[in-house]
């Protein structure tokens, strides 16, 4: 029997990646391009989406001709992205009418304030399961159409695509201006805010509240199907996966039973928790989204913590502080002290997401004194990874009263043996980092290769899964607890700085 192979492109917020996998679910192949990032003004963030698709074009190039495979072996492609970042582009030319906005963006602040309204904050938390905030796409796409010259009547006239990553490359894969298929995933489509949780639908209410029209909005598909087939290099590959990046590391981490979570270490974190079919509302600052769906089987949610700035904040450390020269050096320095010298970091950069959602916080160092050296100050940066972590695993106590046992993590952070002590420490559960750590690209390519029978089951999918480092707590409850309550009151001295 041949092997089969699938291949996953997940298109991130600082680059793209391909991976190519085989049948047992080991990386053969890897290729990765960063692409610009735009900072027009303080806050706003931007991509040129014409530059992610042709990196895209590049990396999957790239992949194949390290597997030595032609693109007539794969079995399936698979799409993974950063979500909620938003384009617009032209039907008839292909070309995207505006920089993409990427989802770390504040420009639309005080739209979503004006939203809101008499409601507030939570006007469609029940509808979308999302709080107001300029996270989401749906018044991205707001702003694009109030704000691009003649754009609102060419949307109106069926003239305007609209797409979150997935859709863009979807697009583009199939044909583009020659029959692309316009089509997005339900775990993409529930970061707009424009859908419906109940319905899987677009939701009318909320297009007519924000004024957006149906004609530019994408059908909505499951996760795990059959597109259509790529043409040019990929000719004739079954585009069968889409899924946003922390919902496919849920896939590929395996998370398929209700109470299993995960947490992503990357720029910021996202720790999701399978709540199984039916949607869990969040009354403690979680996110109520879709965790995947495989074609017309029910869809299964999840709670989700979403943190800003987690891995970024040690990049800030290294490069507008300038107190590492390399990433790697920040576990030494912090592994040099027994403790944090009683400083903590909040990185309140744009505001504080879950489960706060204040967009009138800012970062504080608080707890300062003669004592404190840099090397403290190395530690409390990477525990304020695993405080905001603590702060959200609380969160999904609360909303779904499963306490978790263990915590898989999977990210760029997940090298730092430090940090994850300290995580297992805060938490008091042990935390787990699988194998193939690569659980996103994995995750789009198990749900391409179940829509193309390359898997059988999600019990196939499971019996790849294997711990491969394992952080147990060692830190007593009061110590724990009572760091805890430091950290909170570091954090209360965040708010109210700017509105
Ligand atoms: O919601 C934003 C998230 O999808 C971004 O992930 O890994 O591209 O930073 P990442």
């Amino acid at each position: 029997m041949t092997d089969s192979y699938v291949a996953a492109i997940d298109q991130g917020t600082t680059s793209s990646r391909c991976i190519v996998f085989d049948r047992s679910g080991a990386i053969v192949a890897v290729e990765q391009r960063e692409h610009r990032q735009i900072f027009p003004r303080p806050g706003w963030v931007e991509h040129d989406a014409a530059e992610i698709w042709t990196k895209v074009q590049a990396v999957v190039a790239g992949a194949l001709a390290r597997a030595g495979l032609r693109a007539d072996e794969l079995s399936a492609l698979g799409i993974t992205n950063q979500r909620e970042t938003t384009i617009l582009w032209d039907r008839t030319t292909g070309k995207p009418v505006h920089n993409a906005i990427v989802w770390q963006d504040t420009r639309t602040s005080a739209l979503c304030h004006e939203l809101g309204g008499a409601a507030g904050q939570d006007r469609f938390r029940q509808a979308t399961g999302l709080p107001l905030a300029s996270y989401f796409s749906g018044p991205k796409v707001a702003w694009l159409l109030d704000h691009v010259p003649g754009l609102r009547r060419r949307a109106e006239n069926g003239e305007i695509a609209f797409g979150t990553v997935d859709s863009w490359l979807i697009w583009n894969l199939t044909g583009g201006t020659d029959g692309g298929t316009h089509v997005t995933d339900v775990t993409n489509a529930a970061r707009t805010m424009l859908m419906n949780l109940a319905t899987l639908q677009w939701d009318p209410a909320i297009l007519a509240a924000m004024n957006i029209p149906e004609a530019v909005l994408p059908e909505i598909r499951s996760s795990s199907e059959v597109y259509g087939r790529a043409v040019g290099r990929l000719a004739g590959v079954p585009v069968a996966s889409a899924l946003g990046d922390q919902q496919a590391a849920v896939f590929g981490q395996t998370c398929f039973g209700v109470g299993e979570a995960k947490n992503t270490y990357g720029t910021g974190s996202f720790l999701l928790l399978n709540t199984g079919e039916r949607p869990v509302p969040s009354k403690n600052g979680l996110l109520t989204t879709v965790g995947y769906r495989l074609g017309g089987e029910p869809p299964v949610y999840c709670l989700e913590g979403s943190i800003a700035v987690t891995g970024s904040l040690v990049q800030w450390f290294r490069d507008q502080l300038g107190l590492i020269r390399s990433a790697d050096e920040i576990e030494p320095l912090a592994a040099s002290v027994p403790d944090n010298g009683g400083a903590y970091v909040v990185p309140a950069f744009s505001g504080l997401y879950a489960p706060y959602w204040r967009s009138d916080a800012r970062g504080v160092i608080t707890g300062l004194t003669g004592y404190v050296t840099k090397a403290h100050l190395a530690r409390a940066v990477l525990e304020a990874t695993s405080w905001q972590t603590r702060e959200v695993v609380d969160a999904m106590y609360q909303d779904s009263g499963v306490r978790i046992t263990s915590l898989k993590v999977d990210g760029g952070m997940t090298v730092n043996g430090l940090l994850m002590q300290h995580q297992a420490d805060v938490l008091g559960v042990p935390v787990i980092r699988p194998v193939i750590s690569e659980t996103t690209c994995l995750g789009a390519a198990y749900a391409a290769g179940l829509a193309t029978g390359v898997w059988r089951d999600l019990g196939e999918l499971r019996s790849h899964w294997r711990p491969d480092t394992e952080w147990t707590p060692r830190l007593g409850a009061a110590a724990r607890e009572g760091e805890y309550r430091n950290w909170r009151k570091a954090v209360e001295r965040s708010f109210g700085w700017y509105e």
